[in-house]
């Protein structure tokens, strides 16, 4: 079982400036609640209770005020800080001490999951022993992200960063899970001509190795990109049609929390005296006061 999981919440967030100029990107409202806490509900929902969250230089502030030692949510979360953006397996070699002699988990910390299969499929990859595995999802913009193809029996035959020419419409999420090898893999990777450690060259090596395999999201998953301010624009609007139609919060982490029973209702009630009077705080006394909250 994977017990670890990194959330990469660096990076400059530069096509978001001048927005991004003075606060992380992960802080930013996706509708309701800082975009980072939808990529930590998707590791809670992968029961993975050990998170380590990278950020920027000068960051740790900010985002500890937030989310703390992870006591809200009856988790350990730790942190550190990335000097500048050198590639995203550079997580690993930062999060070495971290992952220890462990399997790990990475979620990039501006990706949005949603899907009724999803925790289940989630449950699936944190089985993971050997090797590593990705998460797949069809897109109409393949050439803006990593692209897998794949053959008849749904094995990767190719993996390319931002292909100029389509080799399939499968993209490559933010979200994948490594065994311990990838610290030492990610220390030998090269820098690419943008001089950075690419994702890419690390999953290629395990794919030359045949050890990649892939998870679909399936038409029915939907996994939103941030990186835009319009992506951003478009992920809090369905956000909120989903919320305000069912009457539920997606990546509430303390209600994930309480039905794992990791906290108890005590600790709701502390959540609503820090997150102060607000919607979130009604969401969190609402469903402590209903014992048949769906
Ligand atoms: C990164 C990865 C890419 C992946 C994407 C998912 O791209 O390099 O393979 O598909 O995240 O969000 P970036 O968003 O940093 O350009």
């Amino acid at each position: 079982m994977i017990k670890k999981g990194i959330i990469l919440a660096g990076g400059t967030g530069s096509r978001m400036s001048p927005i991004t100029k003075a606060v992380n990107k992960q802080l930013l409202p996706i509708y309701d609640k800082p975009l980072i806490y939808y990529p930590l509900s998707v590791l809670l929902l992968a029961n993975i209770k050990d998170v380590l969250i990278i950020v920027n230089q000068g960051q740790l502030y900010q985002f500890k005020k937030i989310l703390g030692d992870g006591s809200r949510f009856g988790i350990k979360i730790s942190y550190a800080e990335q000097q500048k953006p050198s590639g995203l397996p550079d997580a690993f070699i930062i999060g070495e001490e971290f992952i220890g002699k462990e399997n790990v988990a990475l979620i990039l910390g501006d990706n949005f999951f949603y899907g009724q299969n999803f925790t289940k499929s989630l449950r699936e990859c944190t089985k993971l022993k050997n090797g590593a595995k990705v998460f797949l999802h069809l897109v109409s913009n393949p050439s803006a992200y990593g692209v897998a193809k794949v053959n008849n029996n749904n094995k990767i035959v190719k993996i390319v960063e931002k292909p100029k020419t389509k080799i399939s419409n499968l993209a490559v999420t933010g979200l994948y899970f490594f065994d311990n090898s990838v610290v030492k893999l990610s220390k030998k990777l090269k820098p690419s001509d943008r001089n950075e450690i690419e994702i890419v060259d690390l999953l290629n090596i395990y794919k030359k190795k045949n050890k990649l395999k892939g998870e679909f999201l399936g038409r029915g998953g939907v996994w939103l990109d941030t990186g835009s301010i319009k992506d951003f624009y478009d992920t809090s609007a369905f956000v909120s049609t989903v919320e305000n139609r069912q009457g539920l919060k997606i990546a509430c982490l303390e209600e994930i929390a309480f039905k794992k029973k990791w906290i108890n209702r005590k600790n709701i009630k502390e959540a609503i005296v820090f997150y102060g009077k607000c919607e979130y705080s009604n969401y969190l006394a609402k469903f402590i006061s209903k014992s048949n909250f769906k």
